[in-house]
């Protein structure tokens, strides 16, 4: 065929460019939206220190102090931002994880400071997890054969819950992936009269490398890995079993972890259970958006939206992401 031939090709009847063609019609017919109320900021607070430190692997993130964190969090909510996500780092760990029970620890400190300072206005979330806390880094007690005993750490895991409830958070996240976490942590809750306290169950948690920048900001003593309880990322179906066990155990929402590299799974968790499904876009996908932005090889503020976007499209309704503020600013 030459250009000078008629055109014979059939006209299309059906066009979807039409639906394309201006900003306020693509607009008017977008099928996911992010609102700030769904966004939830996690947040570091650091015992010991005098000011705010930078974590060099996360551009924008800091380890708070006390102070700090109080301003932050105010700020977070004042933009719209629907709950804050938070983890602290103890001065002194050792191998149970004392000053994660200890209702004078940084972390029960630090729930009671955001409860006071925006708690009628947000959702204060605790991370519910012995790794900040022990010397070995793991998320439970590691027995003498060097296992991370489960059951022993269920019980660690109860007390937890139970410091967190009387500091006053509104959900805990129970993120270390022992087996009957769920369960432990509702009857402890129940058995201490917090029954309206929530479990966002971190049910599909991959053991992923995405986690490297987090473990910077909490500072991690771990080595070796989390491959013995947290989830291989080959698996799918076993993802929709943890999930199903989660909400039969009592989860008042599930989460998914990583976001992006586990879009499916978010789809099926939605699609498998009519609790909330969370997803947590962590440390590791925000730092290489950050990465490459910084080396101007993306845009920035572009490829945030379409990571929140599309964590949302998948079927997610919460998102935990360290752009939470930003976002809901609609800086991006
Ligand atoms: C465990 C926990 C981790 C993260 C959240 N909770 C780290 C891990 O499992 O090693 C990672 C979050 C992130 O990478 O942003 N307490």
């Amino acid at each position: 065929m030459t250009g000078t031939q008629p055109h014979t090709a059939p006209r299309p009847v059906v066009r979807p460019r039409r639906l394309r063609r201006t900003a306020p019609l693509r607009r008017l017919v977008a099928e996911t939206r992010v609102s700030p109320a769904d966004l939830v900021l996690p947040m570091f607070v650091k015992e010991g220190i005098a000011e705010p430190v930078p974590v060099p692997s996360m551009p924008g993130v800091l380890q708070h102090t006390r102070d700090s964190s109080r301003k932050a969090a105010r700020e977070a909510v004042e933009a719209g931002v629907g709950g804050l996500m938070l983890f602290a780092v103890p001065e002194r760990k050792d191998p149970v994880g004392l000053a994660a029970t200890d209702p004078d620890g940084i972390l029960n400190a630090a729930v009671a400071d955001l409860v006071a300072e925006v708690g009628d206005a947000a959702t204060v979330m605790a991370d519910l997890c012995l790794d900040e806390f022990t010397d070995h880094g793991h998320c439970g007690v590691v027995a003498d054969d060097g296992t991370v005993d489960n059951d022993a750490t269920l019980e660690r895991y109860g007390r937890m819950a139970v410091a967190l409830a009387e500091a006053g958070t509104h959900v805990v996240g129970p993120s270390g992936m022992m087996d009957g976490q769920v369960a432990a942590v509702r009857a402890a809750l129940d058995a201490s009269g917090h029954t309206g306290v929530a479990v966002l169950a971190y049910a599909a948690k991959y053991a992923s490398s995405f986690y490297g920048p987090f473990r910077d900001a909490v500072d991690s003593s771990l080595t070796g890995d989390r491959r013995t309880y947290q989830m291989d990322p080959a698996n799918g179906a076993e993802a929709m079993r943890e999930v199903r066990l989660d909400v039969a155990e009592g989860a008042d929402a599930v989460m998914v972890k990583p976001a992006m590299a586990y879009l499916d799974i978010v789809r099926r968790a939605a699609d498998a259970v009519d609790v909330p499904v969370a997803a947590y876009q962590v440390s590791g996908e925000y730092a290489m958006v950050e990465a490459a932005a910084a080396r101007g090889w993306i845009d920035r503020g572009r490829a945030v939206a379409e990571t929140l976007t599309a964590i949302r499209r998948a079927g997610a309704s919460i998102i935990l992401t360290y752009w939470a503020e930003e976002a809901a600013r609609g800086l991006l």
